[in-house]
């Protein structure tokens, strides 16, 4: 079979919002050219990103309405701690009402000033919890994992003899735990192989650190594995994550991901008394233990959406898509990340956009005329979200000036992958007429979401 095709068929429709280039431009300049003050309404095709943003199946909407909003030990609960427990193994299944509660419990249980946590690279949200709750985070991504050209098969693995060498430096027993984010998010949705978070568990065991998983996007990872690592080719999906799951001693979860859902997540472990200390902040934070912030209903949703995700041809849909999108652009020279990732394609703006200096924005002019010509929303990663100042007021480029395209899952079909595909390549071929911007207005944190920029 040479075409793989969407494995699903479509019941329920939403329309898309169609808007003419001058409607765009005008559009662009009311939100001071900022893709995250520009309303969904006035997008085409929305790749912002892939969280919260999944169709749910007729089962999960079936779901829905059978679940069960009992304020104490509702059925939906059982059915999602099950279902769970038999893809993790974990014993205690902690419902928040997406990933980071479920960060923000575990660190301030584990966190604290003095304290050093490790990671094949944080995302965001976990290095804020980290970081708030006093302790420092440490990311140790392979030198395989920073090259952003390079075609390896597991680039999101973590590099142990760094980290030993780190161990060694700080003491292990300043270093509580070692998270694992599968994929790596923030180094391109890049997959870990199953060997090197073997390895990475074993060093933790031998110095009594904990291991847990940032387990967003298990089931994208689970199958690159089966795809790429020797001797995992005849395993199923499930049989892998389960190995995964077996070498942690818990895990965060965005449902918001792989568990197909709009909204929930959950934290798993196996100790007994952090478990329940876990529960008491949840109870201040979240909610009952049996419902964690979210409704009866969403567990339901949940528990579904995690078996959809280990369908095999979901996955090999999901992962095609993306490595498609990936094709097409490679042959006529594109600049991105390689390979693609699970769960979005990554532009490497400093490439495409050479003329415009990292402090004149190029991954926010390459977002902004990926929506003037098409109507397209992508995010910038680069200066905007991630610059700083220093002591003289200059500006500090971070190593990379990226556009993330992520895909929704479920949602867009391969004609809407083509039309990205159409409008990428005619920003390509325009490349050297596009200009760069200076900000306006900027918030003393996480600038990017609020920034007004004015075009140069
Ligand atoms: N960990 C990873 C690897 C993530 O990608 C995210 C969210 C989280 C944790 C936090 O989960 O949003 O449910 O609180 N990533 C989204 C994104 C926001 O667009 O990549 P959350």
């Amino acid at each position: 079979m040479a075409t793989i095709i969407e494995p699903f068929r479509i019941k329920s429709v939403e329309p898309l919002h169609f808007t003419t280039p001058s409607e765009r431009k005008e559009i662009l300049q009311k939100a001071k050219n900022n893709l995250f003050l520009v309303e969904s309404d006035h997008v085409l095709i929305d790749l912002l990103t892939d969280s919260g943003t999944s169709a749910m199946s007729a089962r999960q909407w079936a779901g829905m309405m059978v679940g069960d909003e009992s304020y104490a030990g509702s059925p939906s609960f059982y059915r999602f701690r099950n279902t769970v427990q038999k893809i993790t193994g974990f014993t205690h299944i902690i419902p928040t009402h997406q990933g980071r509660a479920a960060e923000k419990i575990l660190f301030t249980l584990y966190g604290g000033k003095g304290k050093h946590f490790v990671s094949n690279t944080f995302f965001d949200t976990t290095r804020g919890n980290i970081e708030y709750s006093g302790a420092e985070a440490w990311d140790f991504l392979t030198e395989e994992g920073k090259q952003p050209h390079l075609k390896a098969d597991f680039k999101g693995n973590l590099d142990i003899p760094a980290l030993e060498k780190f161990i060694a430096e700080k003491g292990a027993e300043n270093i509580p735990m070692c998270v694992m984010t599968i994929t790596n998010n923030s180094g391109g949705g890049q997959p870990v192989s199953l060997q090197n978070m073997k390895e990475t568990a074993a060093l933790c065991k031998k110095h009594g650190i904990l291991f847990f998983i940032d387990a967003c996007r298990f089931a994208e990872n689970a199958y690159f594995i089966k795809l790429r690592e020797k001797g995992q080719e005849n395993r199923s999906v499930a049989e892998i994550a389960r190995e995964i799951f077996s070498l942690a001693d818990g895990c965060t979860m965005s449902a918001k991901k792989d568990a197909l859902v709009n909204i929930g997540g959950f934290l798993a472990m196996n100790d007994d008394e952090i478990a329940r200390e876990a529960k008491n902040l949840l109870i201040i934070t979240e909610g009952f233990p049996t419902y964690g912030g979210l409704a009866g209903r969403d567990l339901e949703a949940m528990a579904q959406g995690l078996e959809e995700v280990l369908d095999e041809e979901y996955l090999k849909y999901r992962l095609r898509s993306i490595e498609y999108m990936g094709e097409k652009l490679e042959k006529v020279g594109v600049p991105m990340i390689q390979p693609t990732g699970g769960h979005a394609l990554y532009l490497d703006a400093k490439a495409f956009l050479p003329h415009i200096p990292p402090h004149e924005f190029p991954g926010v002019a390459l977002a902004n005329a990926l929506y003037l010509e098409g109507g397209i929303r992508g995010v910038e990663i680069g200066s905007l979200m991630f610059g700083k100042y220093n002591e003289q007021g200059q500006p500090i480029a971070p190593p990379m000036e990226l556009v993330r395209l992520a895909i929704p899952r479920r949602v867009y079909t391969q004609s809407h992958i083509d039309y990205v595909c159409e409008i990428i390549l005619e920003v390509f071929a325009k490349r050297n007429t596009y200009k760069g911007y200076k900000i306006g207005y900027e918030a003393p944190l996480l600038r990017h979401f609020t920034a007004e920029l004015e075009a140069l």
